[in-house]
């Protein structure tokens, strides 16, 4: 290992890793080019936009201003781990139906803090999905899609047997 590198271990989409990284490098740096986890976003890089936010502990969290060492024994969670097996997340499955992503590129991060408002709050109102939402910036959608994809993913989990 280079000088100035370290080796963190943690858990990502449940399955423990080790990475070998310089030490300024964030977390996102760390999921994208060590794991190869390229379906976090990289955006503002200064903790402006939210595409890079992932759950760490289960807390929406941005990526790219979290020292990655600060993830040693944690519990990250990308995008690439919120499908159910074969089976897309009922956000990402109610995105698509109701064209709640149009580039993506804030897509992975929104729904990353989507799936924690709904862990924590199974019947969210508009408000509240807007509050939970207000720090993903989205470019392209005007939002009103995305709220209505979270309130049906909300009612497909709640109507879950
Ligand atoms: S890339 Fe992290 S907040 Fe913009
Ligand atoms: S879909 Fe393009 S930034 Fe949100």
């Amino acid at each position: 290992m280079s000088p100035g590198s370290r080796i963190v271990r943690f858990r990502v989409n449940g399955d423990p890793v080790e990475v070998g990284v310089p030490e300024h490098h964030t977390l996102v740096e760390a999921l994208r080019y060590a794991l190869g986890l390229t379906g976090t976003k990289q955006g503002c890089d200064k903790g402006d936009c939210g595409a890079c936010t992932v759950l760490v502990d289960g807390r929406p969290t941005l990526s790219c201003i979290l020292p990655v060492h600060e993830a040693e024994d944690r519990d990250v969670i990308t995008v690439e781990g919120l499908a159910r097996g074969v089976e897309p997340h009922p956000l990402q499955d109610e995105f698509d139906r109701h064209g709640a992503a149009q580039c993506g590129f804030c897509t992975p991060g929104i729904l990353c803090s989507a799936a924690a408002l709904l862990d924590e709050s199974p019947a969210p109102t508009r408000e509240e999905i807007r509050e939970a939402l207000s720090g993903n910036l989205c470019r392209c959608t005007g939002y009103t899609k995305i709220f209505v994809a979270v309130e049906a993913a909300a009612a497909r989990l709640r109507s879950a047997p």
